[in-house]
């Protein structure tokens, strides 16, 4: 039995540009599905599976992020006084008692293993967790990151999220090869980035949940800069699995690339039809906007 994670990484200092105009001035973490921001959606996954203390990587543009996990006292003591208490509770929520949250610059958008690399002075010896935001994962059950945490517990390897993908679309993600894969994991065997379906090893493909032992940060230090000329985190982790065993995991739970317009809308559409109070009234709009555009009943 390994230790458990207690710290979880997360990444935000990229400039967001599939998003741009909204960007300029909104981190793209700060996007929300419905009422949370993203980050939030992650941020609770993190906690869930049981991190206490949450790494944010930014840069100097993103002060939102940072305002947003600090606590509002002015707006606090307005809903107080106002007996909003159920908003009172929400805002006060947004970082549960006994969660700390650090705040790292990376200087320089230098890539997404370079980022990582920023948190190794807080995160120290211990494996942690890395959660990229625009990856968002509804689950009824336990979050994509408790399940990776209790199986990196059990063995203490490495583990990094998968799920399947049409092979069409293999030259969009990392993908691995594995071996002895029973139906949730296998050790990796490769990593390549982004290949052509005609050579790619399999149609897994890697999301944005990692759970790393801290070696990770060694070879990051000592990884040159790779595609597009930034320091990734897919060559680390290709030689990271030279040394020890590192897992792929294919979690329960649908996965949304909210880094990109339509699945952000897709990831809005689930949630919504999911939603307490607004399934019923999210389904019947969607109905009605079908009709009107004149396509079939949703049924
Ligand atoms: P993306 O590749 O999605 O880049 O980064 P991006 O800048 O966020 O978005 P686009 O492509 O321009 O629209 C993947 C993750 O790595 C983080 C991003 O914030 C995102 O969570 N990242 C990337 C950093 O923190 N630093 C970097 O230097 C690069």
């Amino acid at each position: 039995m390994a230790a458990r994670i207690r710290k979880a990484v997360f990444p935000v200092a990229g400039l967001g540009t599939r998003f741009l105009p909204a960007t300029k001035t909104v981190p793209k973490e700060m996007l929300p599905i419905i009422d949370r921001p993203l980050i939030q959606y992650a941020v609770d996954e993190a906690i869930e599976a049981g991190c206490d203390t949450l790494v944010f990587i930014t840069n100097r543009y993103k002060h939102a992020v940072a305002d947003y996990f600090d606590k509002a006292y002015e707006l606090e003591h307005k809903l107080e006084r106002s007996g909003k208490l159920e908003q009172l509770e929400l805002v006060r929520n947004v970082l549960p008692p006994g969660v700390r949250a650090v705040f790292v610059t990376q200087a320089e958008a230098l890539g997404l293993g370079h980022a990582v690399l920023c948190a190794k002075e807080v995160i120290g010896n211990e494996p942690f967790a890395v959660l990229l935001p625009d990856d968002v994962i509804w689950n009824r059950g336990p979050g994509a990151l408790k399940q990776m945490a209790d199986a990196a517990q059990a063995t203490g390897a490495s583990v990094i999220a998968v799920q399947d993908v049409p092979k069409e679309q293999t030259g969009s993600y990392g993908i691995v090869a594995t071996q002895n894969f029973d139906a949730r994991q296998g050790r990796i065997t490769a990593i390549v980035e982004k290949p052509k379906p005609e050579v790619a090893p399999s149609n897994l493909a890697v999301v944005g949940r990692y759970v790393l032992n801290p070696g990770i940060f060694e070879l990051l230090e000592n990884t040159t800069p790779g595609a597009g000329g930034e320091i990734q985190l897919t060559d680390a982790i290709a030689t990271l699995l030279q040394r020890e065993t590192v897992n792929a995991y294919r979690f329960q739970g649908t996965r949304f690339d909210c880094g990109t317009h339509i699945g952000l809308i897709e990831a809005t559409i689930r949630y919504a039809l999911d939603h307490e109070k607004l399934s019923d009234s999210a389904r019947q709009l969607m109905q009605n906007a079908l009709a009107e555009l004149g396509v079939e009943d949703l049924e």
